[in-house]
């Protein structure tokens, strides 16, 4: 395993030709202080990607795959529409129009280009980033795509601009992430399957939990507990 260390705009950047997971490299970097607030572990390919729900991460050569790790005291649930918000700018920035489904999968015409993966380790939390731009895995669950089917542009360019945007939304109020998080987002007002029951997705309080209309009652529900 080659390791490289270089200072990009606010972050270290530690990088590794191919290795498990980025998260689990982040968090044994975490843990042997090698690793802290605003650096970044990036690999060129993953042989045990992962992703939410236990879902396998395919992680060939050519994508992006990046864990960034941030100070954190507590988890906050405002968080992944932020970071989501970071991965629409940076494909809005290269000319390709992204929507976001609840709460951070990337999608463009539909299909998945990207998707986050966010775990919290001791005193920090780790925002795993998984963009496609030379290949898109074939998978059961969705549709994929990825950049280059758009523009052709390389794994560094795409990380230089991520870090940007990343730092310009975890800086914003969440006010202006939420407005403009539901003016992306897809599939407000559509039904959705809440425990089991019919619900329509209304969009994302003040705290980051999502909204549903279950009849005339109003639910809000956290993490991964709604199927869209
Ligand atoms: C999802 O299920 O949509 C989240 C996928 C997250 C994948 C990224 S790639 C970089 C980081 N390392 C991993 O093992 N997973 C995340």
């Amino acid at each position: 395993m080659n390791m490289g260390y270089i200072k990009l705009a606010l972050y270290k950047v530690i990088s590794f030709d191919k290795i498990p997971s980025t998260q689990t490299t982040a968090q044994e970097l975490i843990a042997s202080h090698r690793a802290g607030d605003h650096s970044v572990v990036v690999a060129a390919a993953q042989s045990a990607g992962r992703g939410r729900f236990r879902r396998k991460w395919v992680s060939h050569h050519g994508n992006l795959y990046a864990s960034f790790i941030y100070a954190c005291e507590e988890r906050d649930a405002r968080l992944s529409y932020a970071v989501a918000l970071a991965v629409a700018d940076t494909l809005f920035s290269f000319g390709i129009v992204p929507t976001i489904k609840w709460p951070n999968d990337i999608l463009v015409q539909d299909k998945k280009i990207s998707g986050i993966l966010i775990e919290y380790y001791s005193r920090f939390v780790i925002v795993g980033i998984g963009i496609n731009i030379a290949s898109n895995p074939t998978v059961p669950e969705y549709k994929t795509t990825k950049m280059n089917d758009y523009i052709t542009v390389s794994e560094q360019d795409v990380l230089g601009r991520l870090m940007k945007f990343l730092d310009k939304w975890m800086k914003s109020d969440f006010a202006t992430v939420r407005s403009r998080w539901m003016s992306l987002a897809t599939g407000l007002n559509t039904n959705v399957k809440y425990r089991g029951v019919t619900a329509q997705l209304i969009g994302i309080n003040e705290n980051g939990a999502l909204v549903l209309r279950c009849g005339t009652r109003y639910v809000l529900a956290y993490g991964d507990e709604i199927l869209i």
